[in-house]
């Protein structure tokens, strides 16, 4: 059996290819059709360019790092699927790999994980611990996307401590189920409607938010504030007993709110704050893990190991929905509550994580990461004296451009106006930010976009922005 590759129909008129400007007629009317029969993006009034999508864009064909629209024109994305696409698009070695797992293990599809065990479970979660530091003082729970993970996280954390209170760090961005709303606070818009639904047990800190801090001007002037005025004084003695508090909830790595690495001394500050008052310490890991940052997960880069970690997004290798709770053993051990996910941890979603966990070790992925992460680190040597860029920051394929005035002056209409540039022009990027700092632009490519388009793409980008 042969697995369609659409790689070359797609380059074969050289990349990024217009037939129309977009949205072509095509596209304009699915994006018409769409608004009478499709919910699945419920942004509001938000969308303008894309009538409730980020861009007008309609998609009919993809492959690697390429999208083909219904009017034929071929894009470049630099979003790689807002990263549910580190092994790119239709990942042809992925998806023979993940037919042939399943075969081997004589499994196919969906299956009730909770209620049977398999060799497939046994094996994939074997060989997901064996890529975590200390994975044997772990276990995995599936679930299927990262807000369920993340719930399942918090659950347990509750579960096993006793205790009703969480303490979140704002900034980030954690999901959109209850739970995982209730512990955000990065965009008030996120929670309007729905307050009286959020739980009243969350408290909120400064996350690691360094680069709009409201303590130091620059981050190199860090002394801590955040933790010992914030944390330690407002939260934990203003509001919250340490003892009623269940978890601190955190992306060690802000991904989509800021693409910006927690400090070191952050994280450990907050490890011995939670070891002293039994605190469990939830990493979400759904955007920034599974080798982004340039290590498998993003706490390999620190000192410091979370209690729970959570995954998603590329964690079914592109093939299939697949998100993961990475608890540890001693939680497991004493956990009185019950949680569980029908679909999570479905045949065809832990096949395509074998095989792409596979595939990274076979084309060495992580370095992958790293090359092309120094490359772009290269390309934007210039970029922050452009004008209206204030910065270009990020970890591996993390990365990000900040568009400011100065760090109190953020630029979001005008962020708005490059991405729908770039988009005219063939390169697809996401949007980001927190709070009114909705100024950036992501660089999330998938980890095997040919250097040549990646460069294109960067090309085109410098060139939009270039003033
Ligand atoms: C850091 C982070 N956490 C959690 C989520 C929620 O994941 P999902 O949309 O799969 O529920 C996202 C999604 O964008 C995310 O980026």
């Amino acid at each position: 059996m042969q697995i369609k590759d659409w790689s070359e129909d797609l380059q074969k008129r050289g990349v990024p290819y217009f037939k129309n400007e977009p949205p072509g007629p095509r596209s304009q009317e699915m994006i018409d059709k769409a608004k009478h029969y499709i919910t699945s993006c419920w942004a509001g009034k938000k969308c303008e360019a894309g009538d409730g999508w980020d861009l007008p864009l309609t998609v009919r064909r993809v492959a690697n790092s390429l999208i083909e629209d219904v009017d034929g024109n071929v894009y470049i994305d630099l979003n790689g699927g807002i990263s549910t696409m580190n092994f790119g698009y239709n990942n042809p070695e992925i998806w023979m790999r993940t037919l042939e797992i399943m075969e081997e293990y004589g499994i196919r599809g969906i299956f009730p994980s909770n209620d049977y065990n398999t060799p497939l479970m046994v094996d994939t979660s074997q060989k997901i611990l064996e890529t975590v530091p200390h994975g044997e003082n772990y276990r995995v729970h599936y679930a299927c996307d990262g807000t369920e993970a993340n719930e399942a996280a918090i659950k347990t954390a509750i579960s096993y401590t006793g205790r009703s209170c969480v303490v979140s760090f704002m900034g980030a961005f954690y999901g959109r189920t209850m739970g995982s709303l209730s512990c955000m606070a990065q965009k008030a818009r996120d929670a309007e409607t729905f307050r009286p639904l959020r739980s009243s047990n969350i408290y909120f800190a400064e996350g690691p938010n360094c680069p709009n801090c409201i303590f130091c001007k620059e981050p190199e002037d860090c002394a801590g504030h955040c933790i010992d005025y914030f944390l330690k004084d407002r939260v934990l003695s203003y509001q919250v007993y340490p003892h009623e508090v269940a978890a601190f909830i955190l992306e060690p790595y802000i991904t989509g709110g800021l693409m910006h690495p927690a400090p070191q001394e952050f994280l450990k500050s907050l490890r011995e704050i939670c070891d002293e008052h039994q605190i469990m310490l939830i990493f979400d890991e759904v955007q920034s893990g599974m080798g982004r940052s340039g290590k498998m997960w993003t706490h390999e880069h620190y000192t410091v190991e979370p209690d729970i970690f959570t995954t998603a997004k590329s964690f079914g290798g592109g093939v299939a929905p697949l998100s993961a709770a990475i608890i540890s053993d001693e939680i497991m051990e004493n956990l009185p509550a019950y949680h569980g996910s029908t679909y999570g941890g479905a045949p065809i979603s832990l096949a395509g994580n074998m095989a792409a966990l596979e595939y990274m070790e076979q084309y060495k992925l992580l370095d992958q990461v790293i090359m092309l992460g120094n490359h772009i680190e290269k390309r934007f040597n210039d970029w922050d004296s452009y004008d209206n860029v204030w910065q270009t920051r990020g970890w591996g394929l993390l990365k990000a451009v900040d568009f400011r005035e100065s760090k109190d002056k953020p630029l979001p209409d005008y962020k708005s106006q490059i991405q729908l540039e770039l988009f005219k022009k063939g390169v697809i990027t996401m949007s980001g930010g927190q709070g009114r700092y909705l100024s950036l632009l992501r660089i999330i490519p998938p980890f095997t976009i040919p250097i040549y388009q990646l460069d294109t793409a960067l090309d085109i980008f410098e060139e939009t922005i270039q003033k």
